[in-house]
């Protein structure tokens, strides 16, 4: 986990002076980031995406939804927690093209390739083609 968390508190200690600078001092551009590197960053973060998957179920009774978007889920932390707490949500994760085999790596690893989609997309730049009951987006800004 430490290496994920260094790496970005140490970007954020600059956000100050990229305001400043009204530029980018520290960039994390995620659709550049070579498989090892993204593989380790996304999937450092599960710990904090499963607590979050927890505190949003206790506070909105998640089980309510019937299809959920995680949009930049990386790894699928949160959707893979969100199965564990209310097993009927038809989860999908949505990615960066080049994150996707990572995500679907790691769902695999949790036998759940039949049960969490996956999607390639890039919310900044158009909508999802599919509709969804919910959309989470955790980090991604
Ligand atoms: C800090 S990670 C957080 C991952 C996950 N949401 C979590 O909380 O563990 C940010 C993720 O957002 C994804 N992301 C950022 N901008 C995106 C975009 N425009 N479209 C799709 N994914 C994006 C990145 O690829 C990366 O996996």
């Amino acid at each position: 986990m430490h290496s994920a968390y260094s790496d970005l508190w140490s970007a954020t200690m600059h956000t100050a002076d990229s305001i400043r600078q009204e530029s980018p001092i520290v960039e994390h551009n995620f659709s550049k980031m070579i498989h090892v590197e993204l593989r380790s960053f996304v999937t450092e973060l599960d710990a904090g995406a499963s607590a979050s998957a927890r505190r949003l179920h206790k506070e909105f009774d998640m089980s309510w939804f019937q299809t959920l978007l995680d949009a930049g889920g990386g790894s699928g932390g949160l959707a893979i927690a969100f199965w564990k707490l209310c097993p009927k949500i038809r989860l999908t994760v949505g990615e960066f093209g080049n994150v996707v085999p990572i995500t679907k790596e790691c769902i695999e690893s949790e036998d759940l390739a039949e049960t969490i989609e996956t999607l390639e997309i890039d919310p900044a730049s158009s909508q999802p083609t599919s509709t969804f009951d919910a959309i989470v987006l955790r980090s991604v800004l």
